[in-house]
């Protein structure tokens, strides 16, 4: 089972995803979490991409695809993912189609979260994630139980690098050119499904969970 969490920035991808990854038993794939991890390691490619991700820019599309590429090899994968974050190109996701084809596979749902710009600048504004283990607040709408402490590993919540007021537009702008014809490729192949994503994360993820195919219901449920 493949599923793709889309949307521009904020829209919540990241929060459903762990939602819909626990409740399916698959693992996630974020890229930005990958590459967030490899500038805290302070490697070659934690180097090579930290300048992307600082101005906003989408990171270029062979150093994200070999990322996945790795990242997709890891037993954990071969009953199918939960991709948030990937592919945002419509390089990446016609590559993507090619290496599921190779396994007899396709992707079997896109779940678009529709989001309007007031509310995702919000959400950005107020983001704090877990330094240690990446998980995400906000200051009002997901309150962690003790200030600045992360309810799960105990980390030290800060804000986000690309959560500045300089790089938010550049990353709506980066949504708008690059990432949302993936939406319209996806269209042609009749997997998308458009999920209001202006409620409660609760609410949200039983929207999602409503508009998935019958099929991939039943399949997560035997
Ligand atoms: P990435 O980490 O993927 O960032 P993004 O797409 O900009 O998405 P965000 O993580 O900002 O938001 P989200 O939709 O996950 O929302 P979240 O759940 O956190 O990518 C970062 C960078 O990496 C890119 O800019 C690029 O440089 C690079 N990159 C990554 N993938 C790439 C690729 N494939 N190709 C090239 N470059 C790539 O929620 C946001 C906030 O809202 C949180 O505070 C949350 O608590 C809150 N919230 C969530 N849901 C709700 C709700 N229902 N109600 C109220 N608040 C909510």
């Amino acid at each position: 089972m493949v599923i793709i969490l889309f949307g521009p920035p904020g829209a919540g991808k990241g929060t459903q995803a762990h939602l819909l990854a626990q409740r399916l038993g698959l693992p996630r794939i974020v890229t930005g979490d990958l590459f967030r991890e490899a500038i805290t390691r302070g490697d070659a490619l934690g180097a090579q991409v930290k300048p992307y991700l600082e101005r906003g820019e989408l990171v270029p599309d062979d150093l994200t695809i070999a990322l996945v590429v790795a990242r997709l090899q890891r037993a954990d994968c071969v009953a199918g993912v939960v991709l948030d974050g990937f592919p945002r190109t419509v390089a990446q996701a016609q590559w993507f189609d090619h290496e599921l084809k190779k396994h007899r596979r396709a992707v079997d749902c896109v779940v678009n979260l529709v989001v309007g710009d007031d509310e995702v600048f919000h959400r950005l504004a107020g983001r704090m994630i877990c330094s240690a283990c990446q998980r995400t607040y906000h200051v009002t709408a997901m309150r962690p139980e003790k200030i600045g402490v992360c309810d799960q590993c105990g980390g030290k919540l800060i804000q986000r690098a690309d959560d500045s007021s300089a790089a938010i537009p550049v990353r709506l702008r980066a949504y708008r050119e690059q990432t949302e014809p993936v939406l319209t490729y996806y269209r042609g192949k009749q997997c998308v499904v458009n999920v209001d994503g202006e409620a409660s994360p609760e609410v949200v993820q039983q929207r999602i969970l409503d508009s998935l195919p019958f099929a991939l219901m039943a399949a997560s449920s035997s």
